[in-house]
């Protein structure tokens, strides 16, 4: 069955107002379009010809109801690479775990990719730990979690087109197994075995979760308006034990969001990495 109309502006703003209220993204108008596209796909699926009959099935649902599950799955945005800002992940390893282990009595590192995508940032910082000549780094345990339930079977799969590997240096070959016939490359059980996947909306208290030495949420507050980067930050804040690291997008900042982190350069660059000092 063929979705023949437009989404009008009343309807979006009935889907944008739902979407920012649950998972705190916000779509402006100027991104009306992406959005009736990405909806229209689950009218399709469900044979539905209109954008209200397809707001009253998730209105009143809650947030793991299948639907509710299937729409977040379409309206949220899952760009990701291995070694993103690759800056940051010398960093990691020159600056930040050797800091973090100076004053780590015991137990693993624990480390947050707090919206994974599809894993190539947990798995990127799995190659890093594992690849440490300090033994102490190779005992960590990574937790990955995004809303996006599609792109966290793909982490946890952990397997990927070849072409995605490509710009990964040669150190780290020995993570990834190539399956050149089919095109494809998967992470080794090593590394898989360390993390566990999640899905959990950011929006959520984090009850649940062990304290964090290093927390990533890179590249989704770009989504959240202030107010909303602000809760989650005072959250994140929260979680990090006493002298652990928040790491941000090349984009994103805490300036006018908190003020309870001391900003850490590395080798004179700003990489927007933050440190909890008390
Ligand atoms: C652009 S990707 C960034 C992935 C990775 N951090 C990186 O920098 O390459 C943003 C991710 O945030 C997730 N996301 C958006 N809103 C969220 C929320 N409220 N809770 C959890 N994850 C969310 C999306 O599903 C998406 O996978």
């Amino acid at each position: 069955m063929m979705v023949k109309s437009e989404l009008t502006d009343s309807e979006f703003q009935i889907f944008s107002d739902y979407i920012f209220e649950k998972s705190g993204i916000h779509y402006t108008i100027n991104k009306k379009t992406i959005l009736q596209n990405r909806i229209r796909r689950r009218l399709r699926d469900l044979g539905l010809e209109s954008y209200k009959e397809y707001f009253e099935i998730i209105k009143n649902k809650q947030m793991n109801d299948p639907e509710v599950v299937n729409f977040f799955n379409e309206v949220t945005t899952n760009e990701t690479s291995f070694f993103r800002h690759d800056k940051q992940f010398k960093a990691l390893e020159e600056m930040i775990i050797p800091d973090i282990l100076a004053n780590k009595k015991t137990g693993p590192l624990n480390i947050w990719s707090a919206a994974a995508s599809m894993g190539k940032e947990a798995y990127t910082i799995a190659m890093v730990l594992s690849s440490m000549s300090d033994s102490r780094a190779k005992n960590f345990k990574i937790l990955g979690t995004d809303l996006n339930q599609n792109v966290l079977d793909i982490a946890a799969q952990g397997e990927y087109d070849i072409k995605d590997m490509k710009g990964i240096d040669s150190r780290y070959k020995k993570y990834i197994i190539e399956k050149s016939a089919e095109g494809l490359a998967q992470m080794v059980p090593e590394l898989k075995k360390n993390i566990e996947w999640k899905r959990y909306n950011l929006k959520d208290t984090f009850t649940r979760f062990p304290k964090m030495d290093v927390i990533f949420c890179r590249n989704v507050f770009i989504y959240f308006p202030k107010e909303v980067q602000r809760d989650i930050v005072s959250r994140f804040y929260a979680q990090l034990n006493v002298g652990g690291y928040f790491i941000l997008g090349h984009s994103e900042t805490l300036n006018g969001i908190s003020d309870a982190f001391e900003y850490r350069k590395f080798k004179n660059e700003n990489l927007m990495i933050y440190q909890k000092m008390k």
